[in-house]
């Protein structure tokens, strides 16, 4: 359904029985368990914080609004590192046959494992944050590592990557031509992919990257259960390619079955592929083409994980679409809390969901997605903060210089 008033839209999924199949086998309550406790013994490992913002939930009429904040994830501003590492350190693990006993973060560094393993390149496609994610832990791990990257790139982040010893190359076209490049010269070239998007055959290492996401997840259900809240009633998760949505999504129909919270996922309007899946509504994903071009860098994917699909087809509750001032003004809220609120700061991909959360609760034109999605007074709503200040110049143009404004029909009315 959309409303031609607004600039956002939304398709509700109406569920009988949810198929959850997939999503059991990529996410058993184990596998959280057993991510976490990897990522634990990565020197400067630190849960992210879970920030509640009572008094913006109060103006909005939720009962709470809390943040997963990702900014500060192991000094990568970005929770995209946790999949990354954990896809690395599962694919040495498969490689050389070892058991789970033996596998730690230090063993991955001993003599013996780089012996057997030989040289390895490992290799990706990014449009940014995991392409740094996958350089930094290469780098740990002493290994070379290529990324590549779409034209549009900015510079910043290509920096970023370059920061961490990686060799990154510049491809033409948008961020799936680089996927599709990197796949042809990985066959050339004996490189290892460790992409977090999946194709037919390529499966294992974006299912590890998926699992890998779920440490930010038990991460703040232990955060929820002390503040004595059991679970989020809502959850808005934003999406390129789908495969953080999908852990998000995966994994609360494993902890909670039926009682999962009720799930949203956010994509820009110019790159909305699983948007444009569940309009077709045959089972299967489907791709936008075009350049995708948006503010939220992280988003620009046209071509949604398959993988991911065939979770979040069965888990989301609501497929929503937002142009990009939706996101500058979620940045901007972020960075401009109401007093007692904490400051959070939050990079265009990591604030659409608050910018989407705030839409819907204060736009008339959305109250029908309102009601369905039942948000109010008694909703508890996670958002992530999946990226912080990622492209520094790109912050200050939207905070400081007021870029991507919010049209003058849009203005808020309320004190
Ligand atoms: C900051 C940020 N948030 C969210 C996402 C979305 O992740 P996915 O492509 O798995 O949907 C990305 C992907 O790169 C990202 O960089």
């Amino acid at each position: 359904m959309t409303d031609t008033e607004l600039d956002i839209a939304w398709i509700l999924r109406e569920h009988g029985e949810r198929d959850l199949a997939a999503a059991r086998e990529m996410f058993p309550i184990e596998v959280a368990r057993k991510s976490r406790k990897f990522h634990r013994q990565i020197p400067g490992y630190r849960t992210s914080p879970l920030l509640a913002l009572p008094h913006l939930s109060a103006m909005f009429g939720v009962g709470g609004i809390w943040v997963k904040d990702e900014a500060s994830r192991m000094e990568l501003n970005s929770f995209k590192v946790l999949g990354g590492s954990f896809a690395l350190y599962r694919f040495i693990q498969e490689r050389l046959g070892i058991p789970d006993e033996k596998m730690s973060y230090e063993y991955l560094l001993s003599k013996e494992v780089k012996d057997r393993l030989g040289s390895i390149t490992f290799a990706s496609a990014t449009d940014g944050n995991h392409g740094r994610g996958i350089a930094w832990a290469a780098q740990k791990l002493g290994h070379p590592c290529v990324i590549y990257v779409h034209a549009e790139t900015s510079r910043r982040r290509i920096d970023a990557i370059r920061s961490y010893g990686a060799t990154v190359k510049i491809i033409d076209g948008n961020y799936d031509d680089a996927v599709r490049q990197i796949a042809v010269d990985s066959a050339k070239y004996g490189w290892e992919i460790i992409s977090d998007t999946s194709w037919d055959g390529y499966t294992a290492v974006p299912t590890w990257i998926m699992q890998g996401y779920t440490t930010m997840l038990a991460e703040a259900q232990e955060q929820f259960s002390a503040q004595g809240v059991v679970k989020p009633t809502h959850v808005f998760v934003q999406a390129g390619v789908g495969a953080l949505a999908a852990a998000v999504t995966g994994y609360y129909h494993n902890l909670f079955g039926a009682d999962a919270p009720i799930c949203v996922v956010v994509e820009p309007d110019r790159a909305a592929c699983l948007f444009h899946s569940a309009k077709v509504d045959d089972g299967e994903p489907h791709s936008v083409g075009g350049a995708l071009d948006t503010i939220m860098a992280g988003l620009a994917c046209g071509e949604p994980s398959p993988l991911a699909w065939d979770v979040l087809k069965e888990t989301v509750d609501a497929f929503v679409t937002v142009p990009d001032y939706v996101a500058a003004k979620g940045m901007r809220i972020y960075a401009t809390p109401l007093k007692g609120d904490p400051f959070i700061v939050s990079g265009e991909s990591g604030a659409v969901t608050l910018g989407a959360l705030v839409t819907i609760m204060q736009e008339k034109g959305a109250k029908a997605l309102k009601e369905a999605l039942r948000l109010d007074e008694d909703s508890q709503v996670l958002l992530i903060n999946s990226e912080g200040n990622t492209d520094p110049v790109q912050f200050r143009r939207i905070i400081w210089e007021g870029s991507n404004p919010v049209p003058r029909q849009h203005w808020s009315e309320r004190d």
